[in-house]
């Protein structure tokens, strides 16, 4: 594999995800490196279908396992279709939620066994493993208030019971503990510039660790 590396940002709905991967999107292209963006759930033709019937706010009746398989099964045509072969081209992949989502989401929100969740993830995974993960950490009212003053109605997910979200939140933070060597936990209640700051910290660090080990 050449210099690729992926980098996934997650965390509350409504963090400002969208507009930091934008900004990252432009400081990478600036460095002259290549970048794919991607997102989850969705990232190809295939994984955008998965998308429409796993948010859509006209199905509450969808079971948990239906959730989590449909999710799996996405990451799996994801990586194989889109994140391999764009690592493989020596790409940065960077990708609006990932794996980390399902355990917050299935397991520490939804309150699916973590065995159950590892063993679909696992299969979906094949061994791989994104590099890094940004979680851009806020209280889930906040992110909220924000999607909802963007006029946008709420996704079969958004629309769960508030502390349904809290668990989600709380999901990523526990995760960024017990492996600190695979998260980064960016303060999203922060201004746009000084969240931004701290991103590309983060990011000038990984290009800088990549290049060693290429040089
Ligand atoms: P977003 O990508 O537009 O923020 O929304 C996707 C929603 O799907 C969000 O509420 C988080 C949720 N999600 C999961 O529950 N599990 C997952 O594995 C992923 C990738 C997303």
């Amino acid at each position: 594999m050449k210099k690729g590396f992926m980098v996934v940002f997650d965390g509350s709905n409504g963090a400002g995800k969208t507009t930091v991967i934008q900004s990252i999107e432009k400081y990478l292209i600036s460095k002259g490196v290549d970048v794919l963006l991607t997102r989850e759930p969705g990232g190809t033709p295939i994984g955008e279908k998965i998308r429409d019937v796993i948010l859509d706010p006209k199905t509450p009746e969808m079971s948990f396992m239906t959730e989590l398989m449909l999710f799996g099964a996405g990451r799996a045509q994801h990586i194989q279709e889109k994140i391999i072969p764009a690592l493989s081209a020596g790409k940065v992949v960077i990708s609006d939620r990932f794996d980390a989502a399902t355990f917050s989401f299935q397991h520490y929100a939804r309150g699916i066994d973590i065995d159950t969740i590892t063993k679909i993830n696992d299969l979906a995974l094949n061994g791989f493993s994104p590099h890094m993960n940004i979680i851009l950490d806020l209280d889930p009212a906040e992110g909220l208030k924000r999607v909802q003053s963007r006029g946008e109605g709420l996704d079969r997910l958004e629309d769960e019971k508030a502390d349904f979200l809290i668990r989600a939140r709380n999901g990523y933070l526990k995760q960024a503990e017990q492996s600190p060597e695979k998260f980064e936990v960016v303060d999203a209640a922060q201004s746009k510039e000084k969240v931004l700051s701290d991103v590309i910290n983060i990011i000038d660090v990984l290009l800088s660790q990549q290049q060693e080990k290429h040089s």
